[in-house]
């Protein structure tokens, strides 16, 4: 594969694991999923990881992934590059794994004394890609290593936290979040 096929498969395959965090700021709130537990002296996860904001991004980025199923191989056509379509289980797994890889750095963030927002250089632009990854490597393992292959990795690796600093930094202009990232 050329770079430019890398770069577009990887950017393809990583959109429903893109949106979901995206689409939590913007509809998150409500019943946080710890219910204001708290693991010794600090909340399990704190108000910032919600129910709502967790069942909504996990269900726009399957959706995603379903569309872009629909288009990948006219789209891939038009670019005389192959893309991915995403079965049922991966929609979930790229989508619901960001979630889960997100939840789990704020696990971690309460654990090292990190209050709700503050920074964590390295997790917070990698926790849902780790995550995304993860569970589909496990979930599909044969879709994964398809599509997955090492150059697609490393280009996810050094373009996704790029585009996370530059995604909220753009909600942070916009006062859609409060940090920006
Ligand atoms: N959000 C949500 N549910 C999630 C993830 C995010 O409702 N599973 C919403 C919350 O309103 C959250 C906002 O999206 O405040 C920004 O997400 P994030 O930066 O991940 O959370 P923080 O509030 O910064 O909290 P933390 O320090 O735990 O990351
Ligand atoms: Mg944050």
């Amino acid at each position: 594969m050329d770079l430019v096929s890398t770069l577009a498969v990887a950017f393809w395959a990583m959109l429903p694991a893109y949106v979901p965090n995206n689409v939590a700021v913007l509809v998150g709130g409500g019943r946080p999923i710890d219910g204001g537990r708290t693991l010794g002296e600090r909340r399990i996860l704190g108000d910032g990881k919600t129910w709502r904001g967790t069942i909504a991004g996990t269900l726009a980025g399957a959706a995603l992934a379903l569309l872009l199923s629909a288009v990948s191989g006219t789209v891939g056509d038009a670019l005389s590059i192959s893309l991915p379509s995403f079965p049922l289980v991966v929609a979930f797994s790229l989508s619901f794994g960001a979630m889960l890889g997100d939840i789990t750095a704020s696990f971690l963030k309460r654990r090292t004394g990190r209050e709700r927002g503050a920074a964590f250089p390295g997790v917070d632009q990698l926790d849902f890609v780790v995550g995304a990854l993860g569970l589909t490597a496990v979930a599909a393992p044969a879709w994964f290593g398809e599509w997955f292959t090492v150059p697609v990795i490393v280009t996810v690796l050094v373009v996704t936290p790029l585009l996370h600093i530059g995604t909220n930094g753009i909600a942070y202009v916009l006062d859609l979040k409060k940090e920006p990232w």
